[in-house]
């Protein structure tokens, strides 16, 4: 008995001493936000889940012909030209991309400009086609004459490959945030966009995270504003101290702690979001079964993309639920999403807190350092919506005031009171309010600097 109580004792005493090594006590007594919460705009909008239920009851049925697709079935049955090309980075990961050169609306030709579309947190390059053909960005960049460049992150379904590590078996693989995709993914998706199309600079797309990995490449890696024209960034995850989104704001007190290492060992460092009716399947519960009753349909089968966090019966199409919810989500990364947290709950951007000794040893300071937004070069146009309640209009202004007053050439509010994060990929009235001004804009950008369209 004794001994057995020594041992326990032991074992508690050393798990602590190891810990506290890991995290100094100091940092459990960070503040759990630095910065203040962003008071959101009110507006006369319920967004009540029983609206779903509701409005999914009058669109019984509707099914989506695309809805089981991939983008290169679709893309092709569509008329577009589309091709797939891997790349591997320096450190290992091989990732698909797809290029979209033309389609009957526009046909492929040498000579076109070049536009590189980065997907957010949880998304592969599929997100950008959740919107039906007429109204998507893929398509319409591709109709307006351009060559569009489809990217997928590491650890997104297009890109789980590596030289050497199996994302199903090596939990190593899953050792990455937005630092490891600016750094590694970034430019060798770029520079493939450049070699194959032939064009000097590349334009860029991102949406959140996407845009978060943008910054750090043009932050970081020497000479990679040379090689792009200008970005558009669409809610870019950079400042998140103001955030207050439910997600975000459960998980603040966890940055900084062991619970970091404890979730990303649960989860095995990722989410399968991809198709929660796989969810059903592996359950052996036929999901066509549980998904036709239209309650559960709103409860259940398309839950996640109801949240808080993305729901917005504004900007809701109903029928389109179906291809939303095959085409939006993918794998979510638990490291990125931690460091996102992480300088949420600092409101800064920095690179990963790895806590003070490990910190020492990589960076140098006890401190994660920061990201030097100064070194951006390339223009930048950032577009962000009032009701993002992850990346909000505070943060927004924060990123605007961190970057080279020369480089921001327009912080854009999206012109409707109810927009909200996810709007930019699944918004009912996104072509019209985002993605046509955009490619307006770019496409005069292009007229002074290009061959022309
Ligand atoms: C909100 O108010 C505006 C202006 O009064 C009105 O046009 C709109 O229909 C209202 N929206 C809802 C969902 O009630
Ligand atoms: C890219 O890699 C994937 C997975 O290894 C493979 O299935 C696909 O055929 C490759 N595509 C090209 C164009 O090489
Ligand atoms: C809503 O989604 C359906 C299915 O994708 C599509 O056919 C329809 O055009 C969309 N309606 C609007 C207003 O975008």
């Amino acid at each position: 008995m004794k001994i057995e109580a020594l041992t326990i004792g032991g074992i508690i005493w050393g798990c602590q001493l190891v810990l506290a090594q890991r995290f100094p006590p100091s940092q459990y007594f960070r503040p759990i936000r630095v910065c203040r919460a962003h008071q959101p705009l009110r507006t006369n909008m319920s967004n009540d889940l029983l609206a779903c239920t509701r409005e999914t009851f009058k669109v019984s049925n509707v099914k989506d012909p695309d809805a089981d697709k991939n983008i290169v079935q679709i893309s092709q049955e569509n008329g577009y030209l589309i091709d797939s090309y891997n790349v591997t980075t320096s450190d290992g990961y091989i990732l698909t991309l797809f290029r979209i050169s033309g389609g009957n609306k526009s046909p492929a030709r040498r000579g076109k400009p070049s536009v590189l579309l980065l997907h957010g947190w949880g998304n592969s390059c599929e997100a950008w086609i959740a919107l039906p053909n007429d109204k998507n960005l893929v398509y319409m960049l591709a109709d307006a004459g351009w060559d569009v460049w489809l990217g997928n992150f590491r650890g997104s379904s297009f890109s789980l490959q590596h030289t050497i590590l199996n994302a199903d078996r090596n939990l190593n693989y899953w050792d990455f945030s937005f630092h490891e995709m600016g750094l590694f993914d970034f430019p060798m998706m770029l520079d493939q966009a450049r070699r194959v199309s032939e064009n000097d600079k590349v334009f860029v797309i991102g949406h959140s995270q996407g845009a978060t990995a943008t910054l750090v490449a043009a932050a970081e890696v020497p000479g990679i504003n040379e090689k792009i024209h200008a970005v558009y960034l669409m809610a870019p995850a950079v400042y998140l101290g103001s955030a207050y989104d439910p997600f975000t704001t459960a998980t603040l007190a966890i940055a900084y702690t062991p619970g970091e290492d404890i979730i990303y060992d649960i989860l095995q460092g990722r989410i399968q979001l991809r198709n929660p009716r796989l969810l059903f399947s592996s359950l052996g519960i036929e999901p066509q079964d549980i998904c036709q009753s239209r309650t559960l349909r709103c409860k259940l089968c398309d839950l996640p993309i109801l949240t808080p966090f993305i729901f917005n019966q504004n900007q809701m199409n109903y029928t389109n639920i179906p291809r939303m919810v095959s085409k939006l989500f993918d794998y979510a990364t638990v490291k990125s999403y931690l460091h996102l947290v992480q300088n949420g709950r600092s409101c800064s951007f920095r690179y990963y807190d790895r806590g003070a000794r490990k910190n020492i040893r990589r960076y140098g300071s006890r401190e994660p350092p920061s990201y030097n937004l100064n070194r951006v070069r390339a223009p930048v146009y950032i577009f962000y919506a009032e009701q993002d309640d992850n990346v909000t209009p505070t943060d927004i202004q924060r990123l605007a005031s961190a970057l080279p007053s020369e480089t921001v050439r327009a912080v854009i509010r999206v012109n409707d009171d109810t927009f909200n994060h996810e709007d930019f990929s699944v918004g009912r009235d996104t072509n019209e309010l985002v993605y046509k001004p955009l490619i307006n804009m770019m496409t005069e950008f292009n007229g002074r600097v290009g061959t022309g369209i």
